[in-house]
This record gives C-alpha cells, sequence and structure tokens, in this order.
C-alpha cells in the first residue's frame, strides 16, 4: 500500500492526514494554533508555533496509521493563504509574529496605492482587487515597522513566505526557499500571466526582489523533508493555498467546475481553465493549482461569516448550546417565518463589497420564535453563497461560457442536510456532497502523488473523485427568485 501524508495547516489549527492511494482517509491528527489581537483589527500567530503543532501532528498521524516514514510516498502541503512571515536566513528565526490574511493594518498602505492610481494595474497582472488581506502590504509594513529590518533586507539576511514557504523551510533545515503559484497569487506582488514576481509592483512597495521565494508548479518537487524528522527522508511533491488546494481535491480540473467551503467563512471558486478571466461581478481572478507547467485560473468569492453565524447563536444569543443543535431548532419551523438574517458583522465581502456594511434581522413578527431567527441564520449561508454563484454565473456566460451545473461542497458545514438542501432549492442546481469532504488536504496529496508517479494525470482522479449524496432543487423557480429578491432587499438595508 502507498501512503500520501498532508499537511494541512489552516487558520485555528494544523491538520495532518495519513491518506492511502486510493484517497481514503487513513488516521488525522490535528491541534489548536493560539490566535493573537494584539489590537483591534490585528490578527497574528506564532509562526515558530506553527511548525511546532505542524510537525507534532504529522508524526502522530503516522503513529496513528501505524507506518513508518519510509512508507510514505510523498508529502503534500496546503495552508491558509496569504499570512504573512518573515524570517531571518542564517538563524531560521522569524523576525515578527506571522501576520494573518485577517489583519487589517495595511489597510493605509493599500489607499496610498489606491491614491497613485495602481488599482487597475494590479488588477490587470495579479488579478487582485487592492485590499490589506493580500500579502504584500503586510510584508510592507514589517519591513517598516521592525528595527533593523530594512537594513537586513538590503543585505540578503531575510526571507519571507506564505505558511507553505515556512513549513518547507523548516521541513528541509533551510535548504528551500519556495512556494508554489496558488500562494504566490495571494501575495499582490506576482503576475500571474507570466508566473514571475513582478518588479513593478514589489518596487511600489519597496520590497526587495532578494525576499522571495522560488515559485514552481503546484505539483513538482519542492525538496526533500531532512530524514532525522521522521526517521526517514520524504519528498514534498504538492503545495496549494488551501481553497485552491481544495478545488483540485474536489476534482474541479475543468473550466465551469465550482466548489464552495463551508468553514467559519465560506470560499466559492469557479475553474476557469487556463483562461485568465476578470470578474464584472465584483470576483477576484487567482491561480488555481497547477499540476504541470501550464498556468491555470480560478474566479473567487468569499463570504466573510458563514459558519461563524452559528457560532453567533451560541455565543451572543445563546439561542443553542452547541453548533450541532443549530439543525434541529432550525428544523422545528417549517421556514424562517420571513425574518431574514444579514450577518454583516464585519461588513460584506465579494459580490457587494460593502465594508461598512452591519448585521441585521429583518421581517420580525409578534410570531417569531429564536427558531426562526436560527433558521433564518443557517440560510444566510446559503443566500449569501447563492449571490456569489450568480455572479459566476454571470461571468462565465458574458465570457461565452454555460452557466453553472452543479455545486461541490465541503468543509464542516456541508454535513447540515437542511443548510445543503436549502443550496440547491436556492440555486437550482444540484449541490453534491464528496464521499471524502476532506478535499482541502486531500488535494495537497493528490498534486503530491501526481509528482511523485502515484498517479499518471487529473483523469485518474476524475475517477477516484465520488459523490456521497446529490441534494436536488425542489422548490419552484419562481419561489427561489422571491427568496433571493427578499435577500437581496434585506441587504441593501444593511448600509444606511
Ligand atoms: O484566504 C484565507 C484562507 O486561505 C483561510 O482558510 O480554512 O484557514 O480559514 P482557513
Amino acid at each position: 500500500m502507498t501512503y500520501i501524508l498532508a499537511l494541512d495547516q489552516g487558520t485555528s489549527s494544523s491538520r495532518s492526514i495519513v491518506f492511502d492511494e486510493a484517497g481514503h482517509t487513513v488516521a488525522m491528527a490535528q491541534l489548536e494554533l493560539q490566535q493573537i489581537y494584539p489590537q483591534p483589527g490585528w490578527v497574528e500567530h506564532d509562526a515558530q508555533e506553527i511548525w511546532r503543532i505542524q510537525l507534532a501532528t504529522a508524526r502522530e498521524a503516522l503513529a496513528k496509521a501505524g507506518i513508518t516514514a519510509a512508507q510514505v510516498k510523498a508529502i503534500g502541503i496546503t495552508n491558509q493563504r496569504e499570512t504573512t512571515v518573515v524570517w531571518n536566513r542564517k538563524t531560521g528565526v522569524p523576525i515578527h509574529h506571522a501576520i494573518v490574511w485577517q489583519d487589517r493594518r495595511a489597510e493605509p498602505t493599500c489607499a496610498d496605492l489606491r491614491e497613485r492610481g495602481l488599482a487597475d494595474t494590479i488588477q490587470t497582472k495579479t488579478g487582485l482587487l487592492v485590499d490589506a488581506y493580500f500579502s504584500g502590504t503586510k510584508l510592507k509594513w514589517i519591513l517598516d515597522n521592525v528595527p533593523g529590518a530594512r537594513a537586513q533586507a538590503a543585505h540578503g539576511e531575510l526571507a519571507f513566505g506564505t505558511i507553505d514557504s515556512w513549513l518547507i523551510w523548516q521541513l528541509t533545515e533551510g535548504r528551500v526557499h519556495v512556494t508554489d503559484v496558488s500562494n504566490a497569487s495571494r501575495t499582490m506582488l506576482f503576475n500571474v500571466h507570466t508566473n514571475l514576481w513582478d518588479d513593478d509592483l514589489l518596487a511600489a512597495l519597496d520590497i526587495p526582489a532578494s525576499l522571495m521565494p522560488a515559485v514552481q508548479p503546484s505539483a513538482s518537487l519542492f525538496g526533500e523533508v531532512v530524514p532525522s524528522l521522521f526517521g526517514h527522508a520524504i519528498p514534498i511533491g504538492g503545495v496549494a493555498g488551501d481553497q485552491q488546494s481544495a478545488l483540485f481535491g474536489q476534482a474541479c480540473f475543468k473550466a465551469g467546475m465550482v466548489k464552495n467551503t463551508y468553514g467559519t467563512g465560506c470560499f466559492m471558486l469557479m475553474h476557469t481553465g487556463s483562461t485568465f478571466q476578470t470578474s464584472r461581478n465584483g470576483l477576484i481572478t487567482t491561480s488555481a493549482a497547477q499540476a504541470n507547467t501550464q498556468p491555470q485560473y480560478a474566479l473567487e468569492g468569499s463570504v466573510f461569516v458563514g459558519g461563524a453565524v452559528v457560532q453567533w447563536l451560541r455565543d451572543g444569543l445563546h439561542a443553542i448550546q452547541g453548533s450541532g443543535e443549530v439543525q434541529s431548532l432550525a428544523q422545528s419551523v417549517p421556514d424562517s417565518g420571513g425574518v431574514i438574517v444579514v450577518p454583516a458583522f464585519t461588513g460584506l465581502g465579494a459580490p457587494y463589497w460593502k465594508p461598512d456594511a452591519r448585521g441585521s434581522i429583518t421581517g420580525l413578527t409578534r410570531g417569531s420564535t429564536l427558531a426562526h431567527i436560527a433558521r433564518a441564520a443557517l440560510e444566510s449561508i446559503a443566500f449569501q453563497s447563492a449571490a456569489l454563484l450568480q455572479a459566476m454565473s454571470r461571468d462565465a456566460v458574458s465570457a461565452g461560457a454555460a452557466a453553472v451545473s452543479e455545486l461541490r461542497v465541503d468543509g464542516g458545514a456541508c454535513v447540515n442536510d437542511l443548510l445543503m438542501q436549502f443550496q440547491a432549492d436556492l440555486l437550482g442546481i444540484p449541490v453534491v456532497r464528496p464521499a471524502v469532504t476532506e478535499t482541502t488536504a486531500l488535494g495537497a496529496a493528490y498534486l503530491a502523488g501526481l509528482t511523485t508517479g502515484v498517479y499518471s494525470n487529473t483523469d485518474e482522479l476524475t475517477q477516484l473523485w465520488k459523490a456521497e449524496r446529490r441534494f436536488l432543487p425542489t422548490l419552484p423557480p419562481a419561489r427561489a427568485k422571491e427568496l433571493m429578491e427578499r435577500w437581496e432587499h434585506a441587504v441593501r438595508q444593511t448600509t444606511l
């Protein structure tokens, strides 16, 4: 039997999963990651802790699987994207905490880029909208604010990396400084047409090119793990940012295929093949995981508050004791009774882009109960995702392609049947849940397996992908349209 070890370094935890060659989960280990909030709007991680717990989970997963490193054909890495680490090349010690993707401190730099008229150039070269979300302005912040950093950078003493680069540096004991295209495309410094760091963008943010890692296709040999870590050398054969990795793990390899990951937020990606497509509907363009030398692209949109609305029901409203109770409470009423919850707690992302919007509950009557609010809260996840999918479909159609025909789902909240059925009802297309919902880690394992000959091509992976359940739409289209219109009306009311 051949095994692949996937390292999945996420925002709230580090996980390691051992897969067999059929893509079945053999063993899994997970450790929580400490969140550091130095001041409002700032979010940091301790990069040393990230490495420590990632290594610990990898060892634990191998032990649970009852296998040795010699039986592991390859390692695949997938990671929270955009989170920025800068470390000293000699000592390997980070010069600052990692600045997490959610961190907003670089907004003034973004405002400056917009004022300098660079937004269009940035979108054309990188596919991104200027935002503090991406790594480039976070990296600039570190160089500008850590004493001595600029001088060290000028002497070539510093290295920048997203979490994948940081883990590979550790796994290879500083021998390899590298990233993959899908992670590079989240930095706002990478030209996704040429697959090179962009000198003009580096100059615009005053970032020396000497900090940047080499960039490789997502399925390629990134280096070898030093034998001392697991008792045997293991090749690192696959790397992708977590959302692109999930797209790959869902076997969405062709233009028009879409996946949605229902986590704390929701991330929806539509593959657009080898065509770079600029959205006319508020989405961003990103590099998809690249299995060979040919660039691949996707359109992406995200919902800021997805599953987090259930945490709010639990911790804010005390409507439920544990997240698992939400389905039964929501199901205790036949529908939301006209109640609409818009969980714009931190503004609204794509396709609305309303940073100042705030949450609302509308449609209350004397008969409204906590169950109606819980149901409406759950439905808000589907409404927001439906708005994203409709934007993607409009983009696809305006590019001469067919409208989206099914949605593949994964992430924690995709186990909620009520939510998935409502999603299918709203969209009017099948919502398909795969047999293996660990698609983020699976994508990285697939990439590593392609590099090391476990799989010969993506057609083979398409064969391996299996649906567990298809949720078919049951609502008349006119009713679904009416519900979406009521949702959009409620969204318009969230900004005064
Ligand atoms: O872009 C941010 C995304 O990669 C974070 O994903 O799953 O760690 O919340 P996750």
